[in-house]
């Protein structure tokens, strides 16, 4: 096959911005698939490092410290931490997971820039940016705001705004103001260095429109439509105060542009791998610059141009370096049919994750990767999530293996029984569970890793098919020998699941594999018969998984409708104030305090409910009034209201309303009444 040309393969993940927790989008659109993959070529014996690491530069880390008052290295220090112990706690297992602000990341980004600088090929333009001149300094895209020249929302940023979804440039901002001084920017010269992108269009498309064909629809899709277009030379260089210092003359008080920095942080990495272990010492170059090297990168969609194009780009102008062989990017994951948003907080957070729910990760991998949004966009939603658990890991995988372990308990004592006779359901089974292993590695072969499970999990249904048909609880009182080759042939395929689970639910598999007693597996073992030898004694059983009930769930919405409550509040502004009237006209509305004698709902409508009210005037006056979704009649009798006495009559539901109640709506829509707080006579006026 294609990859046996490859000596090693290198893998990276994307580097998360350290600026905020991991999700559960992050871990479906890189970090498992990835994992998946690079636990993979491990089984298989194959040379492989997985390189990941923290993405510490960049303006919204600086955002975030203005914010906290704190500084940019105290924002990246406290997530590049609990990223780190996320992946560490879901499995995610980075060969090395370093950081974009380690000396050797700055000296390497640094030493790549400048040779690009020295060979020539790095664009120098003059360009007029926006600059605050009172808190004396360049003003990044994020930092400027005004209104938004499409919806004239007030509050755009200088690269988008939210409101109507724009891009926009700062110079597009109508009134711009810097939001450091909160003074009017002024537009300065300043110079920066470019990376000449046009000038490499032709060769990318040959690249990658020509030779890489076999990439994903999206990401080859992606790909040509940038290429469809000019390219434009792109800005490597920001007028800014975080991140690493460009290496050339005249270039103070500007960085590296944290998309330059970043991909070369996956080298930087390696090479600290390779510094920090004997055995790898001096081996840093072989995983980046060997032809016989295979370099795979697993991002979300949102970084294609970055690793297709420019990374690629900067690799090829630098010389010397492989280029990616693959880039295997998902789509995006949603949370109950809404954007994972990490301001709205609508997300899982893989830390709460596992406050709520210890202990199951594997269960979360195993939903992830099932709903991977690989070649579309796709949900993630707490029922399905259930529904997986209970009704396959549970009732499939975990089903299967207690049937098995728990018949060789009671019949055999724990003790692998010898196979005898096979007969025609003995050998059918066998075959199919053959064929699984080449499905599956068919399928992560080609990135494939939903379809890759679904094949794994074949593998219990296979057994849990085979038990039943075979009915060895019947077949004990009447033939004991047949039962030892029936349990024979499930325990194997019971040792072939712990294999072919291993990628995907790394715990499971040890904990399965520490219940047969199989303390190490290798891929190549995978639809072999002869895992667990006659008289091979297994360990107690245990359950592998377990259900997971309602209430559970039911908790985990209830925080998610929570969080929508919190954020329909925090973005509640008061209506705009109605036009001014005068006194005159105030004073033609009579409102006046009335007493609810009786309270009743309006048959036929689920909106109003029918007031007699004294208005003191000893005639009843009846008033509807639209808040019947909000109260209970009985509730508001003896209450004192306040109503409009001089409104004209109105016929509602076929009852004459004789003026209106007040009642304050709240942002989402709820009714509450009017009532008077001191002892006040009905009829009395309010003015
Ligand atoms: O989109 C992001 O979260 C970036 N921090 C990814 C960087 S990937 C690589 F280039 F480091
Ligand atoms: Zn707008």
């Amino acid at each position: 096959m294609e990859q046996q040309k490859f000596k090693r393969t290198t893998v990276t993940a994307a580097l998360p911005y350290a600026n905020g927790g991991v999700h559960i989008g992050h871990l479906a659109g890189v970090y498992v698939p990835a994992d998946v993959y690079v636990r993979y070529l491990r089984l298989k014996g194959e040379d492989v490092i997985f390189i990941g690491g923290s993405d510490e530069h960049g303006v919204p880390i600086t955002i975030r410290a203005k914010k906290e008052g704190i500084t940019p290295q105290d924002v990246v220090d406290r997530y590049h931490a609990m990223i780190k112990k996320s992946f560490e706690d879901f499995g995610i297992s980075f060969d090395v997971y370093s950081r974009t602000t380690s000396q050797v990341h700055s000296k390497l980004a640094s030493d790549f820039f400048r040779k690009l600088y020295d060979d020539g090929k790095l664009v120098e333009r003059e360009t007029e940016q926006y600059y605050d001149e009172e808190a004396h300094q360049f003003l990044a895209d994020r930092y400027i705001m005004g209104e938004c020249p499409h919806c004239h929302n007030l509050h755009a940023y200088g690269d988008q705004c939210e409101q109507c979804g724009s891009d926009l440039s700062p110079m597009e901002l109508i009134n711009p103001h810097s939001t450091i001084s909160g003074s009017k920017p002024v537009l300065r010269k300043t110079k920066n260095w470019y990376l000449p992108l046009n000038e490499y269009q032709s060769w990318l498309k040959e690249w990658i429109l020509k030779d890489h064909q076999e990439w994903r629809p999206n990401v080859y899709g992606q790909c040509k439509s940038w290429l469809d277009m000019d390219l434009q030379p792109r800005a490597m260089t920001r007028d800014l105060d975080w991140g690493i210092p460009v290496p050339v003359p005249g270039a103070e008080g500007k960085v590296l542009y944290v998309w330059f920095d970043a991909p070369i942080g996956y080298i930087s990495n390696t090479k600290e791998l390779c510094d920090a272990q004997p055995e790898r010492w001096g081996q840093w170059q072989q995983w980046w610059q060997d032809k016989d090297t295979r370099l795979i990168h697993f991002i979300g969609k949102d970084n294609i141009v970055f690793h297709c194009l420019i990374f690629p780009v900067m690799l090829k102008a630098h010389g010397g370096y492989i280029l990616p062989d693959n880039v295997p990017a998902n789509e995006f994951l949603n949370l109950e049919n809404d954007k994972i948003s990490t301001s709205r907080n609508w997300a899982v957070w893989l830390h709460e994750y596992l406050q709520d729910l210890p202990g199951k990760q594997d269960v979360l991998r195993y939903v992830l990767t099932a709903n991977a949004p690989e070649t579309k966009d796709n949900n993630f939603t707490w029922r399905d999530f259930q529904e997986r658990n209970n009704s396959e890991l549970v009732a499939i995988y975990g089903n299967f293996v207690n049937r098995a372990l728990q018949l060789t308990k009671k019949y055999f004592d724990g003790v692998v029984p010898a196979c005898g006779q096979l007969t025609d359901t003995d050998n059918a089974a066998i075959a199919e569970f053959e064929d699984v292993k080449a499905q599956v590695e068919q399928y992560l072969d080609g990135f494939k890793f939903r379809e890759a499970q679904k094949e794994a999990m074949n593998l219990a249904r296979i057994g849990n098919k085979y038990i039943t048909e075979c009915e060895p609880w019947k077949v004990w009182k009447t033939d004991p020998e047949r039962v030892k080759t029936i349990l024979y042939i499930s325990l194997q395929l019971v040792a072939n699941l712990s294999i072919a689970f291993e990628p995907f639910l790394p715990f499971s598999s040890k904990k399965l594999r520490s219940m047969i007693n199989m303390p190490s597996c290798e891929w190549s073992q995978l639809g072999s018969t002869h895992l667990l030898e006659a008289g091979h004694r297994l360990a107690e059983p245990q359950l592998l998984f377990e259900k997971i009930e309602d209430d559970v769930i039911e908790r985990q919405l209830q925080k998610l409708e929570d969080t929508k409550k919190a954020n329909e509040a925090a973005s509640y502004k008061a209506k705009e104030v109605k036009p001014t009237i005068d006194f005159a006209d105030f004073e033609k509305l009579d409102i006046r305090v009335g007493h609810v004698k009786q309270c009743e709902r309006v048959k036929k409508s689920n909106k109003l409910l029918k007031f007699t009210i004294d208005d003191g005037s000893g005639t009843d006056r009846i008033i509807c009034s639209g808040i019947a979704k909000f109260y209970e009649p009985e509730q508001l009798v003896g209450k004192d209201i306040l109503f409009i006495a001089n409104l004209a009559p109105r016929k509602l539901m076929g009852i004459e309303s004789q003026g209106m109640i007040l009642s304050a709506e709240n942002y989402d829509g709820d009714l509450s009444l009017t009532t008077i707080t001191g002892s006040v006579k009905p009829g009395s006026q309010v003015g």
